[in-house]
């Protein structure tokens, strides 16, 4: 691919996914270290650091004999592949000091790419800038250009930014990227590798600035918007340079991107004089009337604006920058919460980690955007980026679909939670790396508020306030419009960092940390009247989809443990889908609802979590893969609870779900509790077609429990009811053994660009098509005809071990997942077969094009 340069834009910016060699080293393979290379390193936080700069040493840099970065060194032998990579996601369970908290894969070691990049002649002779724009490399990125150290970033959720100019040549030049994964780096599953897009950006020597925009709209109503704009203009030139900016706002496309119809608004022409080698930022103001704003559904819609400027010399234009942004007001009340628009919207929020299942984290517009549309199914209106920043696109989703973020950077400061987290580079690195994931994305209209920590172990001393104080001083430097919060599991209301900080994150403290400890809202709130608080994190239930275990406890609210009543079971490594279990710090959904209610004063809360992730399988850390937390599993089956919080979430959908399924050969005569989740009031329960009760909540109930049923074959069926009237009804049976399988596709038609998507469920189904609940069938899949792939397949089952790309997987209560790409150009058909011995085989048939 030649990187040309259209002179009418003024700037092209190219993808470098295609066309990479990589290797992993499992130990050095070339002697370099983060430590070595830092000094050379440094300097990329420049553009981000307010006082002190780094200055690039002379001489020779690290790396240049490392055959490696040389354009001879023959790496045919190495894999070929396309970004976005996650080298450990493919690989196999159990990688040697690899624990449960990481997910269990090889992320750790050395990772070498190598690939071309093209110049033409003409690019590299005008005196062009060329930058390479990494969206996200796990971890400690270094990169060589022509065997020459350019630079690099070392925290590995970070986007950045390096200028390849000094270093490019006409024709071929070799580019070769380091990264470095330290075992006990991390948590949860961080992956590896180049996992997010990269890019070639070619612009003229005067151009708009990394991240050099900045939109905010000061005051809004229906009948007028302000909006004020920051334009950064940078000259690489040598001379300085008279400048015009001009910037047009037309509404935007969502689903191109593009602008669309006439320019609403036009921001006067500003002059600036702009020295060679410098920067220099020209503001803008402009009343757009009648504006159509940015809010979140279902009362408001994600309406977006996009901002066009121009720069030009002379009356030439020489740089294009397109800004998307929304038009939008927030506050924050102590007492009403979030107000977007004048409108208080509550919080119905999860916390989040990045991996998208047996993905990994290699990112994926179509499987982020999957993992959203489902919260936002259950009533989920906001999501809390845990613990770091996303990929952009994830925030263009987000803008979207209007769905509120709270944008998060950091698990650690100055102290470890494992041993080479980001405690070791904290000290030179949280400002450039707070710096410019604010500047990365505070255009966006979804971010509501920025968190600066997550549970830091100095969150109850004073370093911890002066820390956190710091931390929110830098942001309210790049962005005075929203405010900041940390999430605190273990504050007080006295503790310097509660005190420092905007709003009050807590987490499980609000709700009453297990089954020992009492709400801690009420004396957040007396202390701090005019903060708000929300639950940063809530709930952290536990559970396996489709798995019922007996008995079960009488409480609200369990600690989870493998006695009678406690909700697991050692052996198979299950936790039951009553949905009553936690870790000891953590509560059942229906608990956090009822401190919720008790404390309405509350903005809301983002549970842990929405999905599952790789890694972190608590109660079985030492053992299992993937987590027990998730409302959805980890290949998007919905678990029990997706029906508690859509119940409550969305008041006005008329619906009921009933648990545990109806098939127990096992148990006849024995007793087995039925519950139900319904947006109702009221519901009655019928058990082989005789009543066994009506039943109302009470003021503070979630959920309808019938403890005391005995189980016989048959059915189970509910009917609910709202305010008197019937409002839903849902029924369970028994259903028979396994005949056949069905395949199911989430989208029968996708673009055949090699990134889109088709999630196909398989089900194991009886005679009558009804889901067998705890088949464990091995099903193979493979693609019949068509230029697709199955990519992986999962069950949702965290104990399964079998890899995530096999084609062989066994149903994991009575479902798994098979995940299929079309190829880049397929056009047609694509079908897809799962067989599985003894059984009706299944097909689906997909179109790409
Ligand atoms: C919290 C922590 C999360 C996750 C969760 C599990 O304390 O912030 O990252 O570990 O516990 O319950």
């Amino acid at each position: 691919m030649a990187a040309s340069f259209d002179g009418a834009a003024g700037r092209e910016r190219t993808t470098l996914n295609a066309g990479w060699r990589f290797a992993r080293f499992t130990s050095n393979p070339d002697s370099l270290s983060y430590d070595t290379l830092k000094p050379w390193i440094l300097p990329l936080a420049n553009d981000f650091l307010a006082g002190t700069k780094h200055e690039r040493p002379s001489g020779t840099a690290p790396g240049a004999k490392v055959s490696y970065v040389q354009a001879g060194f023959d790496d045919s032998k190495w894999e070929q592949l396309d970004l976005p990579h996650d080298w450990a996601i493919k690989g196999t369970f159990n990688a040697p000091g690899v624990g449960g908290g990481l997910g269990r894969l090889p992320i750790n070691g050395v990772g070498w790419y190598r690939r071309t990049v093209s110049l033409d002649a003409d690019v590299v002779a005008s005196g062009k800038s060329i930058f390479l724009d990494v969206d996200g490399a796990m971890a400690y990125s270094a990169v060589w250009l022509n065997g020459n150290l350019v630079g690099g970033w070392p925290f590995g959720y970070n986007s950045f930014r390096l200028d390849l100019t000094p270093f490019a040549k006409a024709g071929d030049n070799r580019l070769a990227i380091r990264l470095d994964n330290a075992l006990e780096s991390s948590r949860w599953y961080p992956g590896a590798g180049i996992y997010r897009n990269v890019w070639l950006v070619t612009v003229n020597p005067v151009h708009v600035a990394q991240y050099g925009t900045y939109v905010t709209t000061p005051s809004v109503s229906a009948q007028k918007a302000t909006l004020d704009m920051v334009v950064e203009i940078e000259n690489s030139g040598n001379s300085s340079q008279q400048v015009e900016v001009t910037t047009k706002v037309y509404a935007l496309d969502p689903e191109t991107r593009k602008a669309s119809g006439d320019a609403v608004a036009r921001i006067p022409t500003v002059r600036a004089n702009v020295a060679g080698r410098a920067k220099q930022a020209v503001n803008g103001s402009v009343t757009i009337a009648n504006p159509t704003l940015w809010g979140p559904p279902p009362t408001q819609k994600p309406n977006e604006y996009i901002a066009i400027s121009v720069l030009s010399i002379n009356g030439t234009a020489v740089d294009t920058y397109e800004t998307p942004f929304g038009v939008r007001s927030i506050k924050y009340d102590a007492n009403k919460g979030v107000l977007i628009n004048g409108e208080a919207v509550r919080i119905h929020g999860t916390c989040n980690h990045h991996d998208l299942g047996s993905l990994g984290t290699a990112f994926n517009v179509r499987a982020a955007e999957r993992q959203i549309q489902m919260l936002q199914e259950m009533g989920g209106n906001a999501l809390r980026t845990s613990h770091n920043p996303p990929a952009p696109e994830f925030l263009e989703i987000a803008d979207r679909l209007g769905l509120l973020v709270m944008d998060e950077i950091f698990d650690t400061w100055n102290y470890a939670k494992v041993e080479n987290d980001f405690h070791r580079i904290f000290p030179d690195w949280h400002e450039p790396d707070l710096r410019s994931f604010i500047r990365r994305d505070r255009n966006h209209p979804s971010i509501i508020s920025w968190s600066v920590g997550n549970e830091l172990s100095e969150q109850s001393n004073s370093i911890g306030g002066a820390t956190g104080k710091m931390l929110q001083d830098i942001v309210h430097q790049e962005d005075p419009t929203r405010q900041v919060t940390v999430g605190m599991n273990n504050a007080g209301p006295g503790t310097a960092l509660a005190k420092a900080i905007d709003i009050i994150g807590l987490n499980y403290q609000g709700e009453g940390r297990g089954t020992s400890w009492s709400s801690t809202f009420p004396s957040f709130h007396s202390t701090y009247p005019d903060k708000m608080i929300w639950s940063t994190e809530s709930a952290s239930t536990v559970s396996s989809r489709g798995i019922y275990i007996f008995p079960i406890t009488n409480n609200k609210s369990a600690v989870v443990g493998g006695g009678a009543g406690q909700g697991a079971d050692p052996t198979t490594r299950h936790v039951s889908a009553y949905e009553l279990y936690a870790p000891s710090w953590a509560s059942s959904p229906d608990k956090v609802f009822e401190q919720q209610d008790k404390n309405s004063y509350v903005a809301g809360e983002f549970v842990w979590t929405g999905w599952d992730y790789i890694g972190e399988p608590t109660p079985y850390d030492n053992s299992s893969r993937s987590s027990y937390f998730g409302i959805i599993d980890l290949a998007g089956f919905k678990k029990d609870r997706f029906f508690l919080y859509q119940a409550r979430w969305r008041p006005d959908l008329p619906m009921a779900h009933v648990l545990p399924h109806w098939t127990w050969p096992d148990r006849v005569g024995k007793v087995t509790p039925v519950h139900v989740f319904t947006s109702g009031d009221e519901a009655e329960l019928f058990v082989n077609g005789v009543t066994a009760g009506r039943q109302k909540k009470g003021q503070y109930d979630s959920r309808l429990r019938w403890d005391n049923v005995t189980y016989a074959p048959g059915s189970i069926r509910v009917v609910a009811y709202k305010n008197g009237k019937e409002w839903a009804s849902t029924s369970q049976q028994t259903v028979g053994t396994a005949a056949s399988i069905t395949l199911t596709a989430d989208r029968t038609s996708i673009r055949g660009d090699g990134h889109d998507l088709s999630f196909i469920t398989v089900a194991v189904v009886d005679k009558d098509g009804h889901t067998v609940p705890r088949a464990s069938n091995e099903i193979t899949f493979s693609v019949s005809s068509g230029s697709g792939k199955i990519v992986s397949t999962d069950n949702g089952d965290p104990t399964d071990e079998t890899p995530f790309p096999s084609l062989s997987r066994k149903a994991f209560s009575g479902l798994a997942l098979a995940i299929v790409r079309a190829e880049p150009g397929a056009q047609g058909d694509i079908v897809i077969d799962a067989k599985s011995n003894g059984l009706v085989g299944g097909r689906v048939v997909l179109r790409a094009g």
